[in-house]
């Protein structure tokens, strides 16, 4: 199986937790999108649920596959979400935001009663951090934000750069609410907690891509086969 097949793989099994009548967030990134694609093959076959997508571009492909859509206004307390990540750790804390998506996938993610990580092999890690982290900040004060930042992430004993993330042609990523990111390369974070108790004390931080006690399960494909990881 390659890495497209694998993320597949783990889609294919998150569907198994997905019940008619059920409220789902939709997740971004490529697995989540693999996701999106087969959850819609079933509402063409007759399941009845109603999704409220993390980014403007899962809104978008669930439009296309006729998906019935809500908000987080209309519906403010969601049964599951399935979504990607960019490294799992075996507690389940994850890091997201590789796809800028962060802050409504962690909104989607803490009102929803169940969080299922689908993801390749490849994400799973011992220790987080050697993905940089994003940290969703405003764009007002950037260089002052990205400065206490990069004091913050030394004060929880994971100094590294944070760097503006930026388009190709050189101008600055802009998340759908309309915020920039940072990328944090932090190498180990020895204490997700702590580095996520530092980062919300600095003014502009929006977000950041720690999930701490969100994710309830991961689905991990890989060359072996697909397995399950609850949260103890
Ligand atoms: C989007 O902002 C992210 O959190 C994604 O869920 C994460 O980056 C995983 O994406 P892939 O499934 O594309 O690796």
């Amino acid at each position: 199986m390659d890495v497209e097949a694998q993320k597949r793989a783990a889609a294919a099994r998150a569907l198994d937790f997905v019940r008619a009548g059920m409220r789902v967030g939709l997740g971004t990134g490529s697995t989540a999108k693999h996701f999106v694609d087969l959850l819609g093959e079933r509402v063409r076959a007759g399941l009845d649920i109603l999704a409220v997508p993390t980014s403007d571009a899962t809104r978008a492909q669930a439009e296309q596959l006729r998906i019935p859509l809500t908000t987080l206004d209309e519906t403010p307390e969601l049964d599951l979400t399935v979504d990607g990540a960019d490294e799992i750790a075996p507690d389940l804390t994850l890091i997201k935001g590789g796809g800028g998506a962060l802050l409504r996938e962690k909104i989607v993610a803490a009102a929803s009663a169940q969080m299922i990580v689908i993801a390749d092999e490849s994400k799973w890690v011992s220790v987080l951090g050697r993905f940089p982290l994003p940290i969703e900040i405003a764009t007002f004060g950037a260089k002052t934000i990205c400065r206490a930042v990069e004091a913050a992430t030394a004060e929880a004993g994971c100094p590294g750069p944070a760097t503006l993330r930026q388009r190709p042609a050189g101008r600055p990523f802009v998340t759908d609410g309309g915020h920039w990111l940072l990328d944090a390369q932090l190498q180990r974070i020895v204490d997700p907690p702590g580095l996520a108790g530092w980062l919300c004390r600095v003014p502009g931080v929006m977000e950041h891509g720690l999930f701490i006690g969100l994710a309830h399960a991961a689905i991990l494909a890989g060359q072996d086969g697909v397995r399950l990881v609850e949260r103890r």
